[in-house]
This record gives C-alpha cells, sequence and structure tokens, in this order.
C-alpha cells in the first residue's frame, strides 16, 4: 500500500511524499473494517498538521502518522454481521485518509463516522463531506442554535466549511445570508448555491472583500441598523464580524485560514460588551471526543436534509490525480485558488461498484 506519512512535521509543502508499506493483512481484518480508498479530500487542517501547527499536534496527532481527513472507498475485509460488508461503497472521516487502504477498528464509534455512498454520488463527492458538512452543521445548528427566519454571515464562504455553513443557514430557514469570498470565481460559487433550491432564490449576498472595504455598513443598512443574528467565522475575522453584528448576537469561532500561525486575531473587547455578543468557539473533533451523542445527532438531522437535495456537496473543478498530487493540491488550498472541496483521486478506477448503494 501507498500512504502520505509525515515522519517530521514540515514547512514546505512540496517536502510531502508517497512512500509503500506493506498492504493490510487479512488477521487485522478479525476487528477492523478495512477500506480500498478510492477518493480523499483535502482540508485546511491536512496543512496544518503537516506543518505542527495545529493544536492537536501536542497531543494526538504527532509524527509519525498518515495525512488526510476524508476518504471514500470500498470496503475490502469486515467482521461478520458488521453493516459495511466487503464490496459496500463507503465514506467517512478517519486520520489517515491520504492512503491506498485504511484500515479502521469496529466499534461503536465507527457508526457514525462511517456512511455508505447515496446512490448516484460520485467518489469525489461522497469523500468531500464527512469532515466539513458536520463541522458547519455542529458550528452553526448544536452551538449556534440557528433559528428559522435569522440572518447569517459566513466568512470565506467559497472554502470547504464556507460552502456547507452558507446550505446549511438556507437549508435551516435563514432569512437571508450574507457571505464573503474574494474574487469573481469564488462569488459565483457562493451565489450559485442559490440554484440549488427555488426557496434559496436572492437570499443570498456576496461581498468581495478583496474590493468591498465596510462591506458591514452594507449589511447593517439592509438590516435597517439591526445586523446580522450568527456569524460563521473559519477566517478570522471577528473584530470586523462585530460592527455588523445584532444586539446579543452569536459570533461561532470556527477557524482562523486568514490568520498565520502565533498572530491571532486582536478582538476590541469594548464591541463585545457594547454588543452584548455572545462568541462561541467550537471544535468538531473534541467536541466528538467528549460528547459523542453530538456527532450521532448531526448525521441524524443531516441525513434528511441531504436525501431532500437541500444541501449537496461542492467539489472544486481541478481534478487531482493520485497520491503524488497531494502536495500540489495542499499549495492550491493554501494560496486560496480552491473553491468548495478539493479532491484527489487515490485509484484511477472511479467506478462505483454494481452492489446497491444506499445510507445506512
Ligand atoms: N473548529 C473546527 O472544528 C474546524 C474543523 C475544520 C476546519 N477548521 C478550520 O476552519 C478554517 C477553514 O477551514 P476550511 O477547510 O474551510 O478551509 P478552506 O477550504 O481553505 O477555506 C478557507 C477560506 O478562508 C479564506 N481565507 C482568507 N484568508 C486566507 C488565507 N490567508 N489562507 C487561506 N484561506 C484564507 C479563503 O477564502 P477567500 O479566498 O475567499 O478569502 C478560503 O476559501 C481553517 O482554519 C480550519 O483549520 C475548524
Amino acid at each position: 500500500m501507498k500512504s502520505i506519512v509525515v515522519t517530521e512535521f514540515v514547512k514546505d509543502l512540496s517536502l510531502l511524499h508517497v512512500t509503500t508499506h506493506p498492504s493490510p493483512t487479512p488477521p487485522l481484518a478479525v476487528n477492523c473494517v478495512t477500506i480500498a480508498i478510492k477518493s480523499a479530500a483535502l482540508n485546511y487542517v491536512d496543512i496544518l498538521y503537516s506543518r505542527g501547527q495545529h493544536q492537536n499536534n501536542t497531543s494526538l496527532v504527532k509524527p509519525p502518522f498518515t495525512l488526510g481527513l476524508e476518504f471514500s472507498g470500498v470496503v475490502t475485509s469486515s467482521p461478520p454481521f458488521c453493516p459495511w460488508p466487503p464490496g459496500t461503497a463507503v465514506f467517512g472521516e478517519s486520520l489517515g485518509s491520504f492512503s491506498t487502504h485504511l484500515v479502521l477498528p469496529f466499534g461503536p464509534e465507527l457508526f457514525s463516522s462511517l456512511h455508505k455512498v447515496p446512490p448516484g454520488w460520485t467518489w469525489g463527492q461522497a469523500a468531500s463531506i464527512p469532515a466539513t458538512m458536520t463541522v458547519a452543521y455542529g458550528a452553526l445548528v448544536l452551538r449556534g442554535e440557528l433559528k428559522e427566519g435569522e440572518t447569517v454571515l459566513v466568512h470565506g464562504a467559497a472554502g470547504g466549511l464556507g460552502v456547507m455553513a452558507v446550505q446549511i443557514a438556507l437549508a435551516k430557514g435563514a432569512g437571508r445570508v450574507y457571505a464573503t469570498a474574494r474574487g469573481a470565481r469564488k462569488g459565483e460559487v457562493v451565489k450559485g448555491l442559490e440554484r440549488l433550491r427555488e426557496e434559496y432564490k436572492g437570499r443570498v449576498k456576496v461581498f468581495d472583500t478583496a474590493k468591498e472595504g465596510k462591506w458591514w455598513e452594507t449589511i447593517l443598512q439592509e438590516t435597517g441598523g439591526k445586523g446580522v443574528d450568527v456569524v460563521f467565522d473559519g477566517v478570522g475575522m471577528v473584530d470586523q464580524s462585530l460592527k455588523s453584528l445584532a444586539h446579543r448576537g452569536r459570533v461561532l469561532v470556527v477557524g482562523f485560514a486568514g490568520r498565520d500561525a502565533g498572530s491571532m486575531e486582536a478582538v476590541k473587547m469594548n464591541r463585545v460588551l457594547l454588543k452584548q455578543a455572545v462568541l462561541i468557539g467550537y471544535r468538531y473533533g473534541e467536541s466528538s471526543r467528549r460528547y459523542p451523542g453530538e456527532k450521532e445527532q448531526i448525521w441524524r438531522e443531516l441525513w434528511p436534509l441531504i436525501e431532500e437535495g437541500k444541501i449537496r456537496p461542492v467539489v472544486y473543478d481541478e481534478v487531482y490525480k493520485g497520491l503524488e498530487s497531494v502536495p500540489r493540491a495542499l499549495k492550491d488550498l493554501e494560496e486560496r485558488k480552491v473553491w468548495g472541496k478539493a479532491v484527489v483521486t487515490v485509484d484511477n478506477d472511479q467506478d462505483m461498484p454494481k452492489v446497491k448503494a444506499a445510507r445506512l
């Protein structure tokens, strides 16, 4: 089998490389589900993990480890009576997805981490959601308690989390979704999410923050001076967001893609006090470890939205072929070329197995 193993943290992403190891052997499969990976999706977190800049790098994710978080593939071996017999098309989240094979211990936690690929989906679409859609949903709905009719502001809206946050806000009945994205193409991608359903039309407004200076003033004007009820921030724009936040509004602090490691945003706390703002941190991985029921709840609530077509995967249009293309794909992600989710085809054969694929 081949994998991208981080033996030591790298500064330069081009130093990541593919190594070959012995393939998983049948005895391993007794209490494990073994998967031949078809596609793997990229996450901003992969960049942080490669460099040792993620909070998990001091405890949970230390070299040597195999990079990658999201995958889709075919089960090659599994315990008897397991819901994923060999041949099943699955997708899921696990560290180690930049590999041709993945071996996952069979246990209760696997039920909320491994899922059958819905009919008609591609491997790339399936790989693009498990640790992305869930984060956006957990933040907006579980922690943010988003209510129908509320107004939402999503930063980095064309990014992996952003495209999901916009759709989830629309699906949960947000009255208006304001979104920030830089560049015309990314703006089109975000605005295009309205086309998913008739009832979404006219509810998304995108600000190109590379061009529009005081976007928060437009938000205040359009909301009659009230501002937005909820901010979803994976970029590090809390201070600016407070200017357009409603009184007692909620700010979901989800990530810092726009901040260099070691230079966190300084927030003017007088603005927090004056607005009586509620700052809410959300960490999906840690929430899943501490409160495993939350992940089950997220999937229980997501599946109907997926099946009704209210939320869909958004896959970047450049095809990255083979594990060898991971460093280039990560570089493109870092340089902000990517919109939606970049996916690497780990196996050249991207046909779906003939077996019936359905949700659990
Ligand atoms: N809390 C959690 O549980 C959790 C889970 C997963 C990820 N995260 C974090 O959430 C953040 C977003 O993750 P993601 O996977 O959505 O990332 P992504 O796909 O790379 O999207 C990030 C977006 O941020 C914007 N951005 C602004 N400044 C940037 C910069 N200097 N470098 C890169 N992007 C920049 C980009 O939009 P424009 O080009 O339009 O500005 C980009 O589309 C990351 O910090 C990640 O670590 C948190």
